[in-house]
């Protein structure tokens, strides 16, 4: 599909459809506060409103490049799930969770590198270079070694180790930083400036919010051609969110439907630079974010700006939760409906708990909520030391059986 770029805060557009990272009006202005000049892609009007005709839609159709090969890195399509049990105890008929931790690396991070992998391919690239905390790095890692593309990942060195050892054993070039993620990130555009490949950073190349839209897409079909009232979404850097927000604006803008839904940007108290701005209208980046749930530890979020105008213009809000209220929900979701997610995803169930009455309120007791679990749980077992312990060992003798099920 045709495309070009618009600046998501100055306005300006290029009506180009070269790779283009930040806006060259805006876009290093920082002021100390949240970065400006992240650039939306926008899509040919035409293109967009012969998909009206389509009796069926894929996010690919929506897509500014075409994927390569879709099945040797297979992204999206993750099954969107009901929880009866939790349905029942919370009152919510209508609740569905999108299962995104199913994605090719374990999280949701797949949809954007999908896009990037595609934008490779179309301008003749084998490199890919970018830093990352943890999933973005592993789902491009993934992606690399699926289309023989070559990965360099820049790492603060305190990242998870589960998650840099998935990008180790996929082949990645791994450089860690004894610095912070901004380290990092400084370190790979000087490496893209100095050595060539194309920078996907999150927000940083736009491509990252517009592979993320596919879930919308995705969604809008597997709920029968229609839209849920409300998606609770997990923030950090506010990108997935302003992906998801994406999806449904195209679908509009294609005629599609008549409305986005709301999104609610769920966030851990100790990382709520976002929520923040949202309420107070003023970009102030937190001193420092200290969250458990790793992959929403943003202090300075990288697409702060835009994440609160698609609130706004989605007519949602922001749920702030506690890392407990976190942890709770993720030995819940375990529990009680089979889903088994990293604490960040956890956190957009802890936000629909916490919301149960306004969700009632606003859009009565058959409110179709989604929830986006963006991550496996698998990504991070160090979250439940000291919560979760395997029993100890018994002897293999019917005796050592009966004993303990008598002291159970
Ligand atoms: C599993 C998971 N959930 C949620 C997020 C938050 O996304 P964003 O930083 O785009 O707001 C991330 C980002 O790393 C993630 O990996």
């Amino acid at each position: 599909m045709r495309f070009s770029y618009v600046c998501s805060d100055c306005g300006t557009r290029f009506e180009t459809e070269q790779i283009m990272y930040r806006c060259t009006s805006c876009g290093s202005d920082t002021d100390g506060t949240f970065q400006r000049g992240n650039l939306i892609v926008e899509l040919n009007r035409e293109d967009l409103a012969s998909l009206k005709k389509q009796d069926h839609v894929n996010a690919f159709d929506f897509f500014p490049y075409t994927v390569p090969d879709p099945q040797a890195y297979p992204v999206g399509n993750t099954p969107l799930a009901s929880s009866p049990r939790l349905s029942s105890q919370y009152g919510l008929p209508n609740l569905s969770f999108k299962l995104d931790g199913q994605n090719p690396s374990g999280s949701f991070k797949d949809r954007a590198s999908q896009l990037i992998a595609a934008q490779a391919a179309a301008s003749g690239e084998q490199k890919v270079v970018l830093a990352s905390t943890g999933n973005a790095g592993s789902a491009m890692a993934c992606a690399g070694a699926a289309y023989g593309l070559e990965i360099v990942l820049f790492v603060p060195a305190t990242a998870p180790v589960n998650k840099l050892m998935q990008s180790v054993l996929y082949g990645a070039h791994v450089i860690p930083v004894a610095g912070t993620y901004d380290d990092a990130f400084a370190l790979s555009i000087a490496y893209t400036n100095e050595f060539g490949g194309i920078n996907r950073n999150t927000a940083y190349n736009p491509m990252t919010i517009e592979g993320k839209k596919s879930v919308s897409i995705e969604l809008f079909e597997q709920m029968g051609r229609s839209i849920p009232d409300v998606v609770y979404v997990p923030v950090g850097d506010g990108v997935i969110i302003s992906g998801v927000y994406k999806g449904f604006s195209d679908l509009k803008a294609a005629g599609i439907i008549d409305r986005v839904p709301a999104l609610v940007c769920v966030q851990s108290s100790g990382s709520d630079a976002i929520s923040k701005a949202w309420s107070s209208g003023a970009y102030e980046p937190l001193r420092e974010a200290v969250t458990t749930a790793d992959s929403i530890s943003v202090s300075s979020p990288a697409n702060g700006r835009m994440a609160v105008r698609y609130i706004n213009e989605s007519s949602g809000w922001a749920t702030v939760i506690t890392d407990e209220q976190i942890s709770e929900a993720q030995l819940e979701l375990a529990s009680q409906a089979g889903m088994f997610a990293e604490p960040a995803a956890a956190a957009a169930w802890a936000g629909v708990k916490a919301d149960r009455q306004k969700i009632v309120d606003r859009f009565g007791s058959d409110a179709e909520v989604v929830v986006l679990l963006t991550g496996t749980g698998f990504k991070d077992m160090k979250a439940f030391d000291g919560k979760v312990s395997i029993p100890p060992s018994i002897e293999p003798t019917v005796a050592a059986m009966r004993s303990y099920i008598a002291a159970l």
